[in-house]
């Protein structure tokens, strides 16, 4: 069996927590014979400013590309609040995510049906959700120039941040949302504000014409990125793949996580392009952050984490069979009653980060034994 090469970057906060769970998936996944990893560690984030002064060095960068895949956990929290902005712990993650050039974040919500009643919503709002939003990650505001904070000749001060896209950064992230809804039921979503920005009149006028010449059978539909915000809570099961920019895809994927229970829910997968020997570059990493208000309490929830797993199974090394009986590892553990606190009832006694991922590797041995 081929043995893949993982760069594990626990972070900040909850994220070795939520890394080490998943490394009680990984042993399983080695038992079991699925697939077999050869795994390096490494610091990103608040604990490489500790260790080096900087929240990424060039030697991790360089594991970072000599990596068959990155999985992340989290980086930031209040301890690194007044560290210079340029270095702050954040700044490590946004720095991998464009010297790789991972430009295609996928963040799917899909709500478990063990856990329709753990959403923020009604069950029949979210029983059966499936979305699957694309974000782009690499362009925008999050890194448009000029962004600086300068002093005005009264002693005032303004900030600037700037949103830009270019046509090619658009047509590349359509593309991948198109492919993917070939492969699921067909229809797109795109959300900008073309009412309000240039960026949003470029946006969806590449996304038409992308559409036109070479998706014309998937159904399209423009939706402004306020009416889906509010769309996502009114009836989300309205859409499929959404695609949208950095900012809003930031936004709106927080707001789907609700939907499915927790923010502790939601896994990602930021892919780069593929280059000519088939290969890409892939981060795998949860939606959510480092989470300082539970951090080293053995309360996070490990799914999102365990999930970013089961994607790279799937996307970075085609290992679909292996990534279902994961996904089925977590649908039985959370059908068999597992909850950490976020997705418990109230008044439950919920499990903690390493007994959800144990239970999690017990129901993968279950389905492989
Ligand atoms: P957060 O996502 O860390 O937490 C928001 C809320 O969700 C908190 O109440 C937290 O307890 C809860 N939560 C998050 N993950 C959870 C999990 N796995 N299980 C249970 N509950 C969970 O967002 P924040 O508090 O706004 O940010 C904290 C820090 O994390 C900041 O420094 C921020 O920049 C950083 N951050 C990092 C990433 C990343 O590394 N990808 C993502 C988002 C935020
Ligand atoms: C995320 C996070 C990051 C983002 C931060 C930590 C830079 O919120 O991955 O969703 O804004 O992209
Ligand atoms: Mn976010």
């Amino acid at each position: 069996m081929a043995s893949y090469k993982l760069l594990l970057l626990p972070g900040d906060g909850i994220g070795p927590e939520v890394a080490a769970g998943m490394g009680t998936v990984l042993d399983a996944l080695r038992e079991t014979g699925l697939a077999t990893f050869e795994t390096e560690t490494d610091l990103v984030g608040g604990c490489a400013i500790d260790a080096h002064g900087t929240p990424l060095a060039e030697e991790t960068l360089a594991r970072a590309r000599a990596a068959d895949a990155i999985l992340l956990g989290a980086v930031g929290g209040p301890k690194w609040a007044g560290v210079p902005y340029e270095s702050r712990p954040e700044a490590g993650l946004l720095r991998l995510r464009k010297d790789l050039d991972l430009f295609a974040n996928l963040r799917p919500a899909i709500c478990y049906p063990a856990l329709a009643d753990a959403s923020a919503l009604k069950r029949d709002l979210v029983e059966g959700l499936d979305i699957m939003i694309v974000r782009e990650l690499t362009g925008g505001v999050y890194f448009g120039e000029p962004k600086e904070i300068t002093t005005l000749d009264d002693g005032s001060k303004r900030a600037v941040d700037t949103q830009v896209y270019t046509s090619a950064e658009i047509e590349r992230i359509t593309h991948v949302a198109f492919d993917l809804a070939g492969k699921r039921s067909g229809r797109v979503a795109s959300a900008e504000k073309h009412n309000v920005m240039k960026t949003g009149v470029l946006w969806k006028e590449v996304v038409t014409r992308v559409h036109a010449e070479h998706y014309p059978s998937v159904e399209l539909e423009h939706v402004l990125a306020d009416n889906c915000a509010m769309q996502l809570v009114r009836r989300p099961k309205q859409f499929d793949v959404l695609v949208t920019d950095n900012l809003f895809g930031d936004v709106l994927s927080d707001i789907a996580a609700m939907l499915t229970g927790s923010l502790g829910m939601l896994p990602s997968a930021s892919l780069g392009a593929v280059d000519d020997s088939g290969l890409r570059r892939a981060l795998y990493e949860p939606v959510h952050g480092s989470a300082p208000d539970i951090a080293g309490q053995d309360r996070a929830n490990p799914i999102a984490m365990i999930g970013s797993l089961a994607m790279c199974l799937r996307y970075s090394f085609g290992l679909g069979e292996a990534a279902d009986a994961l996904d089925g590892a977590i649908t039985d553990a959370l059908a068999g009653g597992a909850r950490t606190a976020d997705i418990a009832p109230e008044g439950a006694n919920p499990m903690g980060t390493r007994a959800m991922a144990g239970t999690i590797a017990d129901a993968l041995r279950v389905r492989v034994g």
